[in-house]
């Protein structure tokens, strides 16, 4: 979770001419009512973001907008006159953990009657979460869908006026909103989404419904933003989108291997990441795209979900463990020293131990570098919600610790080969724990800690790696003077 950004692009700050492109059915005219322009200027406000890098990346375009009409970042809740909760709506603990803060902040307005409370992203788009806002919430000002975030200004001049809920929640995307201007984090990396939504329907995820089917920006506006990236100094641009390898796919192409060429010849970014590949249809042609360009780096996140057949089956992942295995041979053989990252989910509806042990034979056998594991989370409207599920809650969470166990193990050997040797960091600023630290990734997407002066901040430097553990490594720039070196507390 992050709250608050920084400054809006320049180039955004003034209201922006409209880009339509012809060859974009979906691209509209897209800029603040120009009676809105800067006529909130003095508020101030607060976006807390949950979930994934899609929502931290429309909190962006959010604060983006709001800047446009002159809102500025609050510091905190009390010095807010908004406070936007940007919502996941992936795993049912994430939407408890929401509802809980959202009624903590209530009493703010009693501090400040023109404070503005509002809910959007994913969990906005659920007709059961309207309705409980309408029933136990109904003093939350502002209610939006993930398909009406260009709307923001004027629901926030309606919700201004209106004793009611201003709710508005589009079931489908009408537009493909193309030209928003956004507020970056500070810093040299940036997000670029490529694609919204996602047509996959894994039977367990809420996401096709929340973000609709998927529809892919032009090429031509993707690098436009790309190359005003990187004529203002980011160095690193990570291309997003739910299944990023249908890339292109709804507009007849160019396709993403094609995508990722052209982003990797961008002047001024030295780094492209990609997020999320589906292991379906990631195609030879994407394999060799990332191994013949240069500035795509050497990591991939290719959820796996289960490592048993019968598992992935009901889940309707479409592939088996036999063709994710031969992927994960293709990917190392063609991109040396790749680092792959997945998903896992434990305790799916009726998954045996006999499945689970699939699973841990698979990951012992993949020699991922990372896992992000979850607990199966019923997610309604979705098919698997009405599976059968006759694994209690203990055995699922004992398999999670199993195989947190076995991957941690696997995670760490990996870190620990890489001490002593050098390695290529880019360094993004400032250790969140300790501000006598600086904090960095390698190519592989590995954080590293460093001891070393703030003038190397923003910049790629070699990193000679002096320890390891389970998350992160530390290391020391082989120039920095004696007397400063990596090891301490972060
Ligand atoms: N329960 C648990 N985990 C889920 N994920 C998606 N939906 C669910 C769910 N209902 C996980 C998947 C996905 C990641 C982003 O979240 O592993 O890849
Ligand atoms: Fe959800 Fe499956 Fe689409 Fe990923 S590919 S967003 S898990 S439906």
């Amino acid at each position: 979770m992050s709250e608050g950004v920084g400054t809006v692009e320049a180039s955004a700050l003034a209201v922006r001419r409209p880009l339509i492109e012809k060859s974009d059915p979906f691209a509209i005219a897209s800029s603040v009512r120009s009676d809105l322009v800067g006529a909130f200027a003095g508020k101030r406000y607060l976006i807390r973001t949950y979930g994934c890098q899609m929502n931290e990346h429309d909190t962006e375009v959010m604060a983006g907008l709001l800047q446009v009409m002159g809102y500025s970042p609050a510091h905190d809740e009390m010095d807010a006159d908004l406070i936007l909760f940007n919502t996941c709506a992936i795993r049912e603990n994430a939407e408890n953990k929401v509802f809980g803060e959202v009624g903590r902040v209530r009493p703010l307005k009693h501090r400040n009657p023109e404070l503005l409370i509002g809910l959007c992203g994913c969990m906005a788009q659920e007709k059961a979460v309207q309705a409980k806002v309408a029933k136990t919430y109904p003093w939350i000002d502002l209610v939006f869908g993930t398909h009406n975030l260009h709307r923001l200004p004027e629901l926030i001049d309606m919700a201004r006026a209106s004793q009611d809920t201003v709710m508005e929640v589009w079931d489908k995307a009408q537009y493909l909103i193309d030209d928003l201007p956004k507020a970056r984090k500070e810093g040299v990396r940036a997000w670029v989404n490529i694609q919204y939504g996602c047509n996959k329907f894994c039977t367990y995820c809420v996401v096709p419904y929340t973000r609709g089917r998927e529809r892919s920006r032009t090429l031509s506006s993707i690098l436009e933003e790309v190359r005003a990236l990187g004529q203002t100094g980011f160095r690193e641009v990570t291309v997003l989108g739910q299944n990023v390898n249908d890339y292109g796919i709804d507009l007849g192409g160019p396709d993403f291997a094609d995508l990722l060429r052209a982003v990797g010849r961008v002047d001024g970014i030295e780094r492209v990441r990609f997020m999320t590949s589906n292991p379906w249809n990631f195609t030879d042609r994407v394999i060799a795209a990332i191994a013949e360009t240069p500035a795509v780096c050497e990591h991939i996140h290719l959820p796996v979900q289960s490592g048993s057949d019968a598992v992935l089956r009901r889940m309707n992942r479409g592939y088996t463990t036999e063709y994710y295995w031969r992927l994960v041979q293709k990917i190392r053989a063609a991109i040396p020293g790749v680092a792959l990252s997945t998903d896992i989910i434990v305790g799916f509806p009726t998954e045996t131990e006999r499945d689970f042990a699939d699973t841990l034979e698979l990951v012992r056998d993949a020699q991922f570098d990372v896992a992000y594991t979850f607990i199966y989370s019923p997610r309604q409207g979705t098919p698997a919600a009405r599976f059968e599920d006759p694994i209690t809650p203990e055995q699922k969470k004992d398999r999670l610790n199993r195989l947190m166990d076995l991957q941690n193990g696997i995670s760490r050997t990996y870190n620990e080969r890489l001490v002593g040797q050098t390695v290529e960091v880019l360094v993004e600023g400032v250790s969140r724990t300790n501000e006598n630290v600086l904090a960095g990734r390698t190519r592989t997407n590995k954080i590293v800690l460093l001891k070393a002066p703030k003038t190397i901040v923003h910049q790629t430097v070699s990193v000679t790696i002096e320890s390891a553990q389970t998350w992160t490594l530390r290391g020391q720039v082989p120039s920095t003077p004696a007397g400063v070196s990596a090891g301490a507390t972060a």
